[in-house]
């Protein structure tokens, strides 16, 4: 082949890659459009909302420590949470009654449809809201969240759009990333309530809370439709891998609690904290459920 052919196949193939790449992501834009707008129709169960004081604590604490307001701001007026522009662009909306948040007649069942099932009240599923992770609370923490929300003081703040970006469409077109409200089972029975205490299965219970960064057998690595600047999660398995593993209950608590490893490193802002409020009945639960884990290496999910 002369140069000149040479050069003009190689513009061809650049153009035909650079067509099949558009028409992919096309393709991947119509599935994800698709996903998003339709609409999910589950059977909701009545969860009996309380509104004495002490159920109303019990809720801010579960709502404190399950890091609701790292989305949804610390007044619950909704904020941006990505904006990237591959990923894209996520705002959390706000959860209050004041202008531009939850519809005046948001039910008891429209909070159940979203904590629990993931679906907005209109039954669209929806992003980013990690419900997978709050999918099994109890019918009575369940309870609790929805009382305290319910006493939330009014924000007046807009509602921020939701424009995914061609990252996530790719992956959720590849079916690498699913949506909250796909792989949660909205059949399976729940409990009607859990006693706390220092023991694995309530630290199991805790632990949905950990599973959305630190993966379903929490061996950490790359989160899932994380924006790239974002660290892989640590190994919280114990296996060679793991800076956990030769850790005590109590350095395991200090380094929630103070954010900083025993080894004198700061966790990286990713890693919330807002556990540091948990008490010491949930850590000590958290920290003899990681005992039960069989060793996996880091990123093994
Ligand atoms: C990682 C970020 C994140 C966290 C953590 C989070 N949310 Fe959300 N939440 C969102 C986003 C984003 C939406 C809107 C998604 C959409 O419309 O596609 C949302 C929507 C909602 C809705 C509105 C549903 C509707 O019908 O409009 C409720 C209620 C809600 N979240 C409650 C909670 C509670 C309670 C918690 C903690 C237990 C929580 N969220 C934690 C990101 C988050
Ligand atoms: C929003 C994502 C996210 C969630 C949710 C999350 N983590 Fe993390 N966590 C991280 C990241 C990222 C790191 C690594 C931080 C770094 O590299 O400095 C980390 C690090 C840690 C570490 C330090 C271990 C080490 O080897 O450095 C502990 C302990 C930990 N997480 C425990 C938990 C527990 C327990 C939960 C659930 C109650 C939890 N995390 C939930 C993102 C998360």
């Amino acid at each position: 082949m002369s140069l000149r052919k040479i050069i003009k196949f190689l513009c061809y193939s650049a153009a035909g890659i650079v067509s099949v790449l558009l028409l992919a992501y096309a393709i991947a834009y119509g599935l994800t459009q698709h996903r998003l707008n339709r609409r999910i129709s589950v059977s909701i169960a009545s969860v009996s909302v309380p509104t004495d004081a002490a159920s109303i604590e019990r809720g801010r604490h579960i709502v404190t420590t399950r890091a609701c307001s790292d989305c949804h701001g610390a007044d619950f007026g909704g904020k941006k949470v990505i904006d990237d522009p591959m990923t894209g662009v996520f705002h959390a909306p706000n959860l209050t009654h004041g202008k531009g948040g939850l519809p005046a007649n948001f039910s008891d069942e429209d909070y159940v449809r979203a904590i629990r099932h993931g679906l907005s009240h209109d039954g669209r599923a929806l992003t980013l809201m990690p419900s997978m992770e709050y999918a099994e609370l109890s019918d009575e923490d369940l309870g609790s969240v929805i009382a305290y929300l319910k006493t939330l003081a009014p924000v007046d703040r807009e509602r921020g759009p939701i424009s995914p970006g061609p990252l996530i469409r790719v992956l959720v077109a590849l079916g690498k990333v699913s949506l909250p409200a796909e792989h949660i089972d909205h059949t399976s029975p729940r409990l009607a309530s859990v006693t706390p205490g220092i023991n694995a299965n309530y630290g199991k219970y805790l632990a949905s809370s950990c599973t959305g960064c630190h993966g379903p057998n929490l061996s950490g690595g790359k989160i899932a439709a994380a924006p790239p600047d974002w660290p892989a999660a640590a190994n919280l398995t114990r296996d060679a891998s793991s800076r956990i593993t030769g850790w005590t209950e109590e350095q395991f608590i200090r380094t929630v609690r103070t954010r900083e490893r025993p080894d004198g490193t700061k966790l990286n802002p990713i890693m919330p904290a807002a556990f540091a409020e948990m008490t010491d009945v949930e850590l000590k639960a958290l920290w003899s459920y990681l005992a039960t884990l069989p060793p996996t290496p880091t990123g093994v999910r």
